[in-house]
């Protein structure tokens, strides 16, 4: 597989930088695509604590973008500090595929993702996300219309299979490869596995060898030492989801081990400051922002959106994830689920975060301590 070296980010020199088409990266860590997670406010904050070479949207109905639809524009909207930004479709009509990686490009997103591995009926049903792995010809041809009505890079995330009988990620690879597809990621469990067992590495390590454009792995990377050690396993970047919700720090942390630096600390004091400025950001969204910060389709009205109710939704969403990392987390979670105004989001998390021996938190440990 080619590969360039050069200096990157937190990552030292002699270690390779990916090029996904035109698009250099200059780390080979990458925030995964994650519906309802990866949205902009979050992606900016795990760039800003480095290590990250891309970041992918939450997938976005083709449908939704090629018929103009306020919400599902919204989902492809990012800033420019996210850059390189990879926009994620899901859609199983290569024409309308095809006309959407347009209205990406047209957003000036640097690559075009093509969601191929989610098992969920509501969009597997509609011949899309992993259901194209079961149609293999149809799927590649998906790629070639879209890579030939675009020239940013059009790039895949698939399954290892859809079952154990059907587990044709190294067949499915080489088509869309030959079909145009810049690149590839495997995330190396089934759609019928969803997310239980493990992911199968040595698969995409195999396919990794086998193809000439860069083969990016996902799954089950909890510790920055994972995300090397996969890093190891000849893939050409590591894409890390639920990790990264459970430690936004991730991806600096594994910049720092293969720079043959200790791994940073993160404080509770630095794991609140990330969700009080999750909050501002989230209540920010829109407003304020300077002329080409933000990409934003040119059908969609600029209306700062009425978000109390929705950046509570975020933080509970979030928390239930980010808790799993933290001492007490279940109590922060219970805490959040039961916040009805921002105000009283910020009282919990100063009150966790900033004042861990508060009385509160305290009778929390003893109660806990005593079961
Ligand atoms: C909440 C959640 C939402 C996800 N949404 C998407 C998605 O929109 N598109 C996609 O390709 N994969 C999606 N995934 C799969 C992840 O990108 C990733 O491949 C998978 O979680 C395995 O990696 P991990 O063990 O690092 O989480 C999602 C995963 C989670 C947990």
């Amino acid at each position: 597989m080619p590969r360039t070296f050069a200096r990157t980010d937190g990552v030292p020199a002699s270690r390779p930088v990916m090029k996904i088409g035109s698009v250099q990266l200059t780390s080979p860590f990458v925030v995964a695509p994650m519906a309802g997670m990866t949205d902009s406010a979050f992606r900016r904050l795990v760039k800003r604590h480095g290590g990250c070479g891309l970041v992918v949207t939450e997938m976005v109905s083709s449908e939704g973008l090629v018929r103009g639809i306020d919400r599902t524009l919204e989902y492809a909207e990012y800033t420019e500090e996210e850059r390189p930004v990879s926009i994620q479709i899901f859609g199983g009509d290569p024409e309308k595929m095809a006309a959407a990686a347009q209205v990406i490009e047209g957003l000036g997103a640097d690559i075009v993702d093509v969601n191929m591995g989610c098992p969920v009926p509501k969009i597997a049903k509609h011949n899309a996300g992993c259901s194209l792995m079961r149609e293999p010809e149809h799927a590649a041809s998906v790629i070639g219309a879209m890579a030939k009505a675009v020239k940013i890079p059009v790039t895949v995330k698939m399954r290892a299979g859809w079952n154990d009988s059907c587990r044709n990620a190294p067949d499915l690879a080489r088509r869309v490869q030959d079909a145009g597809a810049a690149a590839v990621t495997i995330h190396g469990r089934t759609a019928e596995q969803s997310y239980s067992g493990s992911a199968d590495w040595s698969l995409v390590a195999g396919v990794a060898h086998d193809l000439s454009i860069p083969v990016l792995g996902s799954g089950d990377c909890i510790e920055p030492s994972q995300v090397i050690e996969r890093l190891g396993s000849g893939v050409s970047g590591v894409l890390v989801g639920r990790g990264v919700l459970r430690n936004p720090w991730i991806l600096a942390q594994a910049a720092d081990l293969t720079a043959g630096r200790t791994p940073r600390e993160v404080t509770l004091r630095d794991r609140g400051q990330f969700l009080v400025e999750y909050v501002d950001l989230l209540l920010a969204e829109g407003v304020n922002e300077s002329d080409g910060f933000r990409h934003v389709a040119e059908s969609r009205p600029r209306e700062a959106r009425g978000r109390e109710r929705w950046v509570i939704n975020k933080l509970r969403a979030l928390c239930a994830w980010y808790s799993k990392g933290i001492d007490c987390g279940s109590h922060l979670r219970v805490r959040v689920n039961a916040a009805t105004s921002i105000q009283e989001l910020r009282d919990i998390i100063d009150e966790f975060f900033f004042r861990p021996e508060s009385p509160v938190r305290y009778s929390y440990e003893r109660a806990a301590e005593a079961l």
